[in-house]
């Protein structure tokens, strides 16, 4: 006739609260999957010719050419921040036809190699291996005319002459990224002819054509003169396609790959990471930095929030390493982090 008050009140919600392991500080940080480390971050950096250059990258704020004499500073503040690996671009002040100035012993990246191998014996360098810095044209390989655009095979030679130039200079790895046919076989080749059989190859193996790389043809002086990279990086819109590729540089004999850009392209890191054992690094590019730097600037985004979350969620992807134009903020901010 009354309601019973003492009996226990009926289960009203599910057994199942996942929102228990999110309590407390020390219960999320144990329920955590993915970490974040500066040691899995790599630093990328534009040499240039000359002496006592420092200049600004206007739509890269945080970052400048350098010319190899400035580097001292820059290496040892990331020896302290616990950087542990570089990526290094060259801007040659003579460009030609051909981009003869990417095998030049005396260009800006293998000074910069030597340079640093002085300054940290320990820090892991990576030469990106491509023709866009060193041709008039701004292409990524041998152009002829303006209708005939990049002639492939006459420009994997030339890519492997560079790879070369750079491990003679001190290299660990080699990073073609000039998205011709057949470079990664033509890079293997050239480095084992001339000795350096142990070089690895980190490919940049799915490559889309991305408005994203807008502000590093700024820092790389690199803009094509005439047409753009569409005839042979990848359209976005194609995930199976960029399979084919990674297959296609693994079989040519990729020690490593490469996705870029990251942030738009977080489906094909997932499916390289499935489908390859490969170490997989992706490229945060200039675009999706400048796109964080001007909302933060604005103070529309928390931008430490807002940055490593980005980091983290490339992780999330699959990527092992990143190559990010963030590292030293992200060195700072996870040294602090919570
Ligand atoms: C080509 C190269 C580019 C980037 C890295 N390597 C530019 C391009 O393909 O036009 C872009 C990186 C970035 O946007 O941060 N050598």
């Amino acid at each position: 006739m009354f309601e019973d008050v003492t009996a226990p009140p009926a289960r009203i919600v599910s057994p199942h609260r996942p929102r228990r392991t999110r309590r407390t500080a020390a219960l999320r940080t144990f329920v955590r999957e993915t970490t974040l480390s500066v040691a899995d971050l790599i630093h990328p950096l534009f040499i240039v010719d000359g002496m006592g250059v420092h200049k600004p990258i206007e739509t890269m704020p945080g970052h400048s050419q350098l010319s190899v004499d400035q580097l001292a500073k820059e290496i040892i503040e990331c020896t302290a921040l616990g950087v542990r690996s570089i990526l290094l671009f060259g801007i040659p002040t003579q460009k030609d036809m051909t981009g003869t100035g990417a095998w030049d012993a005396n260009g800006p990246v293998p000074r910069a190699i030597r340079e640093i191998k002085r300054l940290a014996p320990d820090m892991l360098i990576i030469a990106d291996v491509c023709l866009c810095e060193y041709t008039a044209h701004g292409h990524c390989g041998v152009v002829r005319d303006e209708s005939g655009g990049v002639i492939n095979d006459e420009t994997i030679p030339l890519l492997g002459r560079s790879a070369v130039c750079y491990a003679e200079a001190g290299a660990d790895i080699v990073a073609p990224s000039a998205m011709m046919d057949g470079q990664v076989a033509a890079i293997r080749d050239a480095l084992d002819d001339a000795g350096f059989l142990d070089t690895p190859i980190l490919s940049y193996a799915a490559k889309h054509a991305s408005a994203f790389y807008g502000p590093f043809r700024g820092a790389a002086e690199s803009t094509p003169s005439f047409g753009d990279r569409r005839a042979y990086q990848m359209d976005p819109a194609n995930a199976r396609e960029a399979m084919r590729e990674v297959q296609l540089d693994v079989e040519e004999g990729a020690d490593m790959l490469m996705v870029k850009p990251a942030g738009s392209a977080l489906d094909i890191i997932y499916q390289v990471r499935t489908n390859f054992p490969h170490l997989l690094v992706a490229y945060q590019v200039s675009g999706e930095y400048a796109m964080l730097k001007a909302a933060a600037e604005r103070g529309w985004l928390d931008e430490p929030r807002a940055a490593l979350e980005s980091l983290l969620a490339i992780r999330r992807a699959g990527a092992d390493r990143i190559i990010t134009y963030y590292v030293k903020e992200a060195a700072r901010w996870l040294s602090t982090a919570g």
